[in-house]
């Protein structure tokens, strides 16, 4: 269709609190071998790994010449001031940051995130020139009460309400319900496939239909290399956010090579 956005396939590996600066460089350059040309034709690749590695990465990257794009996990939404122990937006996109999670549910969950301070920092990401990668999911205790749809709903109303419709459809939305994430234990692709099309559709209501087509909607929780093609035939799935399987380089290759 004329003036839709081609919503490639995005793989983002959420490497959370592990890798010191001198593992994550490994990590990279590991994960560089496996992949080829073809490869990121195919999928775009993002690693986001802990603050203190986006340096080396970002400089493995560029002095390598990879094609990976570089992810942040967090950030602070104000430029700069007395805000001891966070990072603003500009220091990121001064990295050559370009995707910033936000509104991971170990952050709303552990470390008190609102789906407003979601909200301001998925702004404060596009404003810098960067795309949020805004979290949502259900736990377990909803789903099972027969409100995840309800739930997740109003927290992609709730968390991009502070985006404009350009900048949502560049964004992406990972789809990841709490009780899949670590566990082992994966949404059924029916199931994410579902809650992806309604994700979608929340977007063309709220939004506009312009900015759903574009968005590109991630699944998220426990995928690996078995899984990853199920998550990825369903025609609202766009990508994966992969926690512990992309730790290791082979796992996160073959995730990446699903399409193989
Ligand atoms: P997991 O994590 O793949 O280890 O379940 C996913 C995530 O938290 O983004």
């Amino acid at each position: 269709m004329v003036g839709v956005p081609d919503r490639k396939s995005l793989i983002v590996g959420n490497w959370k609190m592990n890798a010191t600066h001198l593992e994550a460089i490994q990590m990279i350059q590991k994960l560089s071998y496996r992949l080829e040309a073809k490869d990121y034709d195919r999928v775009e690749v993002v690693v986001a790994p802990p603050f203190t590695s986006l340096r080396s990465v970002q400089t493995v990257i560029e002095a390598d010449r990879l094609w990976f794009g570089l992810g942040a996990q967090n950030l602070h939404w104000e430029e700069s001031g007395a805000f001891t122990g966070e990072i603003s937006p500009v220091m990121l996109a001064k990295l050559s940051v370009d995707h910033v999670i936000v509104g991971h549910s170990e952050r709303r969950q552990g470390f008190g995130e609102t789906d407003e301070m979601v909200a301001k920092k998925a702004r404060a990401v596009a404003n810098a020139g960067m795309r949020p990668i805004v979290c949502v999911g259900e736990t377990l205790e909803q789903r099972e009460g027969g409100e995840a749809e309800q739930v997740v709903v109003s927290q992609v109303v709730a968390s991009l309400a502070r985006l404009d419709p350009e900048a949502l459809g560049s964004s992406a939305i990972a789809y990841e319900p709490i009780w899949a994430i670590g566990t082992g234990r994966t949404a059924l692709p029916d199931d994410a496939g579902t809650m992806a099309g309604i994700i979608r559709e929340t977007v063309s209501n709220k939004v506009s239909s312009y900015a759903s087509e574009g968005v590109r909607i991630l699944y998220g929780g426990s995928v690996n290399a078995a899984n990853i093609k199920d998550f990825m035939a369903k025609s609202d799935v766009d990508g994966a956010l992969v926690g512990g399987a992309s730790l290791d380089p082979d796992s996160f290759a073959a995730i990446v090579r699903y399409w193989v």
